[in-house]
């Protein structure tokens, strides 16, 4: 099914005879696997009699060797996974060695923050998990997440998205709408040695979700009117990634701190921090060290951390 995928993934019309031709099957074969492209992989195709068949919109389909090719590590690249998180988990148990990548056309239990899901429709969007060795201790993950939306940040905008910033800790809105998360997950004793799976979501060239998506969402096409080149993001991403993560190994948060504040587009905003059933209303000041919210609540100066935490704009903000 991939193969045919691929040769209509250009948008363009096809003809059954050609289909079948470069599949060495017959037109009727052609005709089945169109008819699972559309009701397994939810791609819609137009028939027009006397052209053949094409894909309402063009896809852009992930090519291991490409990504392969001039990578800072090794990308793995699945057709369908539970979540590229939870594969790299099981790589990480199985002894593979780090630092790996996964990625994957479509997650069928995409995992986000706070016990979200995940939206993974196929070869929509960009389901990146990274598997990084951690032995430098607890410092070595202060800010680490903050650290990654930098980095998304950053090849969001090398591919035109100039509205795109940060919530803390580690979304990426575009006018208001979410547009890529981040989920970090831990294997083994931060105070040894263990593992940490950076795991980024990117809506890239998503225009309707099948799924209800239960917040506001816009992906890069939305955004830039443009289809994205998947594989060419994925690699940018990864250089990125390599380049944020070594200078955060380096020098620490504190030397990214100022430009993670820059790019915070909520910073001096009013805000309710929700953790669990809790709320506090406070003035965002900016990140401590660690990559900690600093809020002034009632004029005083407090610090909050932990993976549940998000903050909402107050109403009258
Ligand atoms: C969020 O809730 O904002 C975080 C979303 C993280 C989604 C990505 S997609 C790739 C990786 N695999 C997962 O199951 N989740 C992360």
């Amino acid at each position: 099914m991939l193969t045919l995928l691929k040769l209509l993934q250009d948008g363009r019309f096809h003809s059954g005879e050609a289909l079948g031709a470069a599949l060495g099957v017959s037109r009727s074969a052609v005709w089945k696997q169109l008819q699972h492209l559309e009701s397994e992989l939810h791609l819609p195709i137009h028939k027009v009699r006397g052209k053949g068949y094409r894909l309402e919109r063009p896809v852009s389909l992930l090519e291991s060797p490409l990504l392969n090719q001039d990578s800072p590590w090794s990308h793995r690249v699945h057709e369908t996974l539970d979540s590229t998180n939870a594969e790299v988990m099981r790589l990480l148990s199985e002894g593979v060695l780090p630092p790996f990548a996964v990625v994957s056309e479509r997650q069928t239990a995409g995992r986000g923050r706070r016990g979200r899901q995940w939206i993974s429709p196929f070869a929509q969007n960009l389901y990146y998990s990274l598997a990084m060795r951690i032995d430098g201790g607890a410092r070595q993950l202060d800010g680490l997440s903050l650290v990654v939306g930098l980095a998304v940040l950053k090849v969001l905008r090398s591919f035109g998205l100039i509205e795109v910033g940060l919530k803390w800790p580690n979304d990426l809105l575009s006018r208001g709408r979410k547009i890529a998360g981040i989920l970090l997950e831990l294997v083994g004793d931060p105070a040894d040695l263990c593992h940490v799976i950076i795991g980024i979501g990117i809506n890239v060239n998503m225009q309707n979700a099948l799924e209800e998506i239960d917040q506001p969402w816009t992906s890069m096409q939305l955004e830039s009117g443009l289809l994205v080149d998947r594989n060419d993001l994925a690699i940018t991403l990864a250089k990125c990634l390599r380049e944020y993560l070594e200078r955060h190994d380096r020098e620490g948060f504190g030397a990214l701190k100022s430009e993670w504040e820059a790019a915070h587009l909520w910073q001096g905003c009013a805000v309710n921090l929700v953790a669990g059933a809790q709320y506090v209303d406070g003035i965002v000041l900016g990140v401590d060290a660690a990559g900690a919210i600093r809020l002034s609540v009632a004029g005083t100066e407090r610090v909050f951390s932990g993976g549940e935490l998000s903050l909402r704009l107050r109403d009258d903000s």
